[in-house]
């Protein structure tokens, strides 16, 4: 696995490499790599000929200091992880690598952006577009892997490709959990042993509220997974919402869409946790 951290070696490797007609994966990925980057990994070296990972902490989409100052970094394991999942250049730049010069971008996602995370995080998605059109202008891949964890994220980079016409092709990725169903994430490191145990509360609400989903309207189906989740003294729900898996927009009734997801962010104390479960048309 080759480490490069300048953009321009990164930007000359890879049209070499499509020069010769080979496809390129990339998974853009902050580091403090888990099984659920990896899952990202190990599908995109499967599907590709040649698999680019990036491991970049991007400053503008964190709208709060001491998180930003706070989010693990460990390059080292990283590049270990990285190297055993098949992954053939790792893109690791410096932050004037990416903004030579402040993006003052300003993006529009319509509603995509303004909902949920949009709401509770101003600014952050904004943040996470300009490092994105960033990233795949230097890499320009074939297919970008982006997880269904982040699941605005996903429905955000694909508005944001058909937008400016970028051609890659998005493919979504399903959550990764550990066996107890808790969705694999950097932020678990920070969780206590009480707090990771309270924070399977929240996948249990979640896969619970499947099979609810037939005998409660939605109203009643969003107030019991709250009600579930913070029955828990150490977990605080910052919202959940159901929506439409491609509007992102609210939904009052389950007959407004076949594609239903519930979204949710839960404090566990100061680490801030999210999630998601879909609920399909025929659960
Ligand atoms: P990061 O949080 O490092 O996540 C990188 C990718 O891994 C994202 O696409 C995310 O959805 C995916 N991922 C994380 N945990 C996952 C899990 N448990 N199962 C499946 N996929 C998972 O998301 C970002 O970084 C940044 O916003 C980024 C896109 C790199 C832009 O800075």
């Amino acid at each position: 696995m080759k480490v490069i951290e300048k953009t321009f070696e990164v930007t000359g490797a890879v049209s070499l490499l499509e020069s010769q007609g080979k496809t390129v994966g990339f998974v853009p990925t902050m580091g403090a790599l888990h099984e659920g980057h990896l899952t990202l990994v190990r599908r995109c070296a499967a599907e590709n000929d040649v698999c680019v990972v990036s491991i970049f902490v991007n400053p503008t989409q964190f709208n709060n200091k001491h998180d930003l100052e706070t989010y693990p970094r460990n390059l080292e394991a990283d590049i270990k992880l990285l190297q055993s999942a098949g992954c053939d250049v790792l893109f690791a730049p410096s932050e004037s690598e990416i903004y030579p010069e402040p993006d003052t971008r300003r993006f529009d996602f319509g509603t995509l952006d303004k909902v949920m995370e949009g709401a509770y995080r101003p600014g952050h998605f904004n943040g996470v577009a300009q490092v994105v059109s960033r990233l795949f202008n230097i890499i320009k891949p074939t297919r970008a892997y982006f997880g269904e964890k982040d699941f605005q994220q996903l429905a955000i980079i694909r508005e944001m490709v058909k937008q400016y016409n970028v051609p890659v092709e998005i493919v979504g990725c399903p959550i990764a959990r550990e066996e107890s169903g808790l969705a694999l994430s950097s932020r678990n490191q920070r969780l206590s042993a009480e707090g990771k145990a309270a924070a399977l509360s929240i996948s249990k609400a979640l896969f619970g509220s499947v099979y609810l989903k037939n005998e409660k309207s939605v109203s009643e189906l969003k107030a019991w997974v709250i009600d579930k989740i913070n029955s828990d003294p150490m977990l605080e729900v910052e919202y959940f919402d159901i929506v439409d898996a491609l509007s992102l927009e609210s939904i009052e009734n389950w007959d407004e869409t076949d594609n239903a997801v519930g979204c949710v962010t839960v404090y566990c104390g100061d680490v801030r946790l999210i999630d998601n479960i879909q609920y399909g048309k025929f659960n």
